[in-house]
């Protein structure tokens, strides 16, 4: 019997230095010292024995049980302390790593242009307004020295939602809002969405963008109107850039202009940017029409103004080099990953 304990002994401590599981340990566990293990066995082959012999040998087994339960709380213990220490391992941070930078979004090239020209113009001292994009036929048209049945309608085609209603073709509506709510001095710019039944093609989109500008007060005359464009021109395409007034016509100016700068692509000698004029059409201008301005309650006799409305897809795709105005309105990430602050998703 004694020799069935030593052999018990050996084996199970044997066994228990090979187990690195806890599942394994609570297997061994249950294999020897459960209600039905072996050392229970044992016990029972007891009753084999003779009645003097059996004290002895049950001081043995329970020896036995004593040193096995030992072990089991020691091996337990390694255990929970290794499985702890290769859990913290895997879980180690390293402090020096760089930070994982969360992906931030690029802005539209048109938002570059037109914040770049919200800054130019109010550091000469312009005002940013903003106009509804849903106008009524009388800012639109009307007050703009536009009747009803007047040709120069024809120069726009409108998107009307009612008789009276219509989607802005143009931000000029914005003077006479502007010319409404203010006394002069004024000097606003409005850049914003501009709407026209257009073919859409390489160069015409049914919406686009202008920032209109206008300025009110005593004694303006065109050389402002020509100073404050050519300072604009060169801040926006280089100190060598040239400004071209050429005659034109709008309703709500008198005279107008439109206004040509040289193309920044090839310095004035004619490239496919430029369709080989060497110069690129950015903007329409003009001295307000002294009845847009009575209109409105400012004396012509006293006051005077120019007014400018730019069109801002031309600035973006000509500063960009992009060869297809649909570029800026089809919001696919791989174009517009390719400027200021973007990155490829
Ligand atoms: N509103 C005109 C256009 O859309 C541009 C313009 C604005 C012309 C202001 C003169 C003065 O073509």
């Amino acid at each position: 019997m004694r020799e069935k304990v030593d052999q018990l002994r050996q084996t199970a401590l044997e066994s228990l230095k090979q187990l690195h599981q806890p599942q394994d340990l609570e297997n061994w566990r249950v294999r020897l010292l459960g209600k039905k293990g072996e050392l229970t066995e044992l016990l029972r082959g007891m009753g084999a024995l003779p009645a003097e012999e059996r004290p002895r040998v049950g001081q043995l087994v329970n020896e036995l049980r004593a040193q096995l339960e030992n072990a089991f709380a020691e091996k337990q213990k390694a255990l929970q302390n290794e499985l702890r220490r290769i859990k913290l391992q895997a879980e180690t941070l390293d402090v020096t790593l760089p930070g994982r930078a969360a992906p931030v979004g690029g802005r539209h090239p048109l938002t570059l242009v037109q914040e770049d020209l919200c800054d130019i113009f109010q550091s000469m001292g312009f005002d940013v307004v903003d106009g509804p994009e849903i106008e009524t036929d009388h800012y639109n048209f009307e007050a703009l020295n536009v009747p009803a049945d007047h040709p120069a309608r024809d120069m726009q085609d409108t998107f009307y939602l009612t008789d009276t209603l219509l989607l802005r073709t143009q931000t000029s509506a914005a003077q006479i809002r502007t010319m409404e709510s203010r006394k002069p001095p004024i000097r606003i710019v409005c850049p914003g969405r501009v709407f026209r039944a257009d073919e859409v093609d390489a160069t015409h989109s049914p919406v686009f963008h202008q920032m209109e500008g206008l300025v009110v007060d005593k004694g303006i005359t065109m050389c402002d109107l020509k100073g404050v464009l050519e300072q604009f021109a060169r801040e926006i395409y280089g100190p060598e850039t040239k400004v071209r007034f050429r005659p034109s016509f709008f309703p709500f100016t008198e005279p107008s202009v439109e206004v040509d700068v040289s193309c920044s692509a090839c310095g004035g000698k004619g490239c496919r940017v430029c369709k080989g004029s060497g110069w690129i059409e950015i903007l329409g201008a003009g001295m307000v029409h002294p009845r847009v301005l009575a209109g409105c309650g400012i004396d012509p006799e006293v006051y005077s103004g120019f007014a400018f409305g730019i069109g801002l897809d031309r600035l973006a795709t000509t500063r960009y080099k992009i060869s297809d105005i649909r570029l800026l309105f089809e919001d696919d990430v791989r174009f517009l990953a390719q400027f200021e602050g973007g990155k490829q998703v």
